[in-house]
């Protein structure tokens, strides 16, 4: 089993999310099952950055449910159009959000979250995944993260079976 490759603090981001993504293209080439690759990306992002909370929602019909995640617990159903991983999913684009406080409709499953990304994982048109990632830092996430976390969402399609949007 390989382990995560660390950095120093000063690190800049981008040099991070190369190794990462590098790493996580590792992983979807030895597992091809969706739930196990899905955790083992979260293992990634939560100790490449030390983010507070780094998950994944699974798109079922109108509603997200909670999937493999790193961290605190969290809500198990997000409605379409509901909170950031509900207005991604409906709008079928990323969201960085700096302060949640100012995100109307903010769902907070911690209040130690203070910052957050949501990237859409689409296959088929369609939104199939929701990747969410919350920080204890205020404005935490920049284009920077939303940029390699697309290129991340890109290299996760190959793993999504056609059933995730049917059950
Ligand atoms: N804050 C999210 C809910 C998911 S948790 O942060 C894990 C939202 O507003 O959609």
């Amino acid at each position: 089993m390989e382990t995560i490759t660390t950095f120093n603090k000063n690190t800049p981001r981008e040099i991070i999310y190369e190794s990462v993504l590098q790493q996580a293209r590792s992983l979807i080439e030895a597992e091809k099952d969706l739930i196990a690759t899905l955790a083992n990306i979260t293992s990634l992002l939560k100790h490449s950055f030390d983010f507070f909370w780094v998950g994944f929602y699974i798109a079922k019909k109108n509603e997200l449910v909670l999937g493999p995640f790193q961290g605190t617990l969290a809500c198990t159903r997000i409605p379409l159009g509901k909170g950031v991983c509900g207005t991604s999913f409906q709008k079928k684009e990323s969201i960085v959000v700096g302060n949640v406080d100012f995100f109307p409709g903010h769902i907070a499953c911690s209040s130690e979250s203070k910052s957050e990304i949501v990237v859409p994982i689409i296959k088929n048109n369609e939104v199939q995944l929701i990747l969410d990632i919350d920080s204890d830092k205020l404005n935490d996430f920049s284009k920077v993260d939303a940029k390699y976390l697309e290129l991340l969402a890109k290299e996760l399609k190959v793993l999504i079976p056609t059933y995730t949007s049917e059950a």
